[in-house]
């Protein structure tokens, strides 16, 4: 029988009064077809909170997907939490609306309950997601602050289709004045976060302002070596009688925040929603792991894209 109080169920409250699911399922997923059969395979392994990107191309197939689950029943509406990010090239107060628009109406929602800034980095307004000069530099466009943003994002919320708003791959730099001078405060900060990269300032931030802490690569991206590799995550998944994975998982929800893992096989879906609380002896011990390590550099110019080494793909 369903617990709430297992770490796999845990929610976390938002400033708005609703609540988010710890455990979320991500969707950078290049393939469509493997999009589809990915967010499947996460729902039915127990997965409610799905995080999307207009950037990421297959908001169609997540939705699809999405819709699939929702009219086989068994399955509410609101029982799904649905985020999706306003990418760079739509910065612009007035292509803020439309673009949330779009996206929603390709995932085939009625409302969102999460909208975000993909990056603080605005890029030259347009549909060209990725706009560059002749010598391939990116086009950033300073005619737009990253307030001004804010703001058409707070209007969303006043319009009733998107339930809260939040900022992703910020450095505290950026969170603290729009922290500061926005209306609806942020609910979510989305950054990467593992236990090479523990961001523990972000997270005191967050914690004191009543924002919810979503770590992004909670596994390292799978990159090997990385923290899948690490010593002290492989002594206690064998003391603990489980696997890695899941010990990175388990750790990122006990120390309070939300996290979006990828799975993209039926197998690793369950395996990544079947954790359980690890001994605070073991939080210690990972909290001690001296290594660290950015595996992607999105926060430092809003490109997309994790650093080519080892096994980790680019994205
Ligand atoms: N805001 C941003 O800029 C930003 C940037 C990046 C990501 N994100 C979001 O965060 C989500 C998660 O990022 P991520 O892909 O780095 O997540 P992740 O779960 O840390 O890494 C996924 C990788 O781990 C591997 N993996 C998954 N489960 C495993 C398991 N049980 N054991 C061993 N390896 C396993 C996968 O391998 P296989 O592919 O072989 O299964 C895949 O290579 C994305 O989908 C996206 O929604 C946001």
């Amino acid at each position: 029988m369903r617990e709430e109080n297992e770490l796999r169920f845990r929610k976390i409250l938002l400033n708005n009064g609703r609540d988010i699911p710890a455990l979320g399922f991500g969707t950078l997923i290049p393939d469509a077809a493997e999009t589809i059969t990915a967010t499947r395979d996460a729902l039915e392994a127990g997965f409610r909170h799905f995080d999307c990107a207009e950037r990421y191309g297959n908001e169609r197939e997540v939705g699809r997907a999405l819709q699939a689950g929702l009219a086989a029943g068994g399955i509410a509406r609101d029982e799904l939490f649905v985020t999706t990010k306003l990418w760079n090239s739509n910065h612009r107060p007035e292509r803020v609306e439309p673009a949330f628009q779009a996206s929603l109406d390709r995932l085939g929602l009625k409302y969102l309950d999460l909208y975000l800034i993909h990056t603080p980095y605005a890029f030259q307004p347009g549909d060209d997601q990725d706009p560059r000069d002749q010598n391939g530099n990116v086009l950033y466009d300073p005619g737009v602050t990253l307030l001004d943003t804010w703001r058409a994002m707070e209007n969303l919320v006043d319009h009733g289709k998107c339930r809260a708003i939040g900022l992703s791959d910020v450095s505290l730099n950026e969170l603290k004045p729009i922290y500061e001078s926005a209306r609806i405060k942020p609910a979510v900060v989305q950054v990467e976060s593992h236990p090479h990269l523990p961001e523990t300032e972000v997270l005191e931030f967050c914690k004191e302002k009543g924002i919810v802490f979503l770590a992004f690569a909670p596994l390292g991206h799978g990159a090997r070596p990385g923290p899948l590799e690490d010593p002290v995550i492989l002594a206690i998944a064998a003391r603990v009688g489980k696997t890695p994975a899941q010990v990175l998982l388990a750790w990122a929800v006990q120390r309070g925040t939300a996290l979006l893992t990828t799975p993209r096989s039926a197998n690793r879906a369950r395996e990544n929603f079947d954790i359980s609380a690890l001994p605070e002896s073991a939080l210690d011990e990972i909290n001690r792991i001296q290594t660290r390590q950015r595996l992607n550099e999105v926060v430092k110019t809003g490109i997309p894209g994790f650093i080519p080494q080892g096994k980790a793909r680019g994205a």
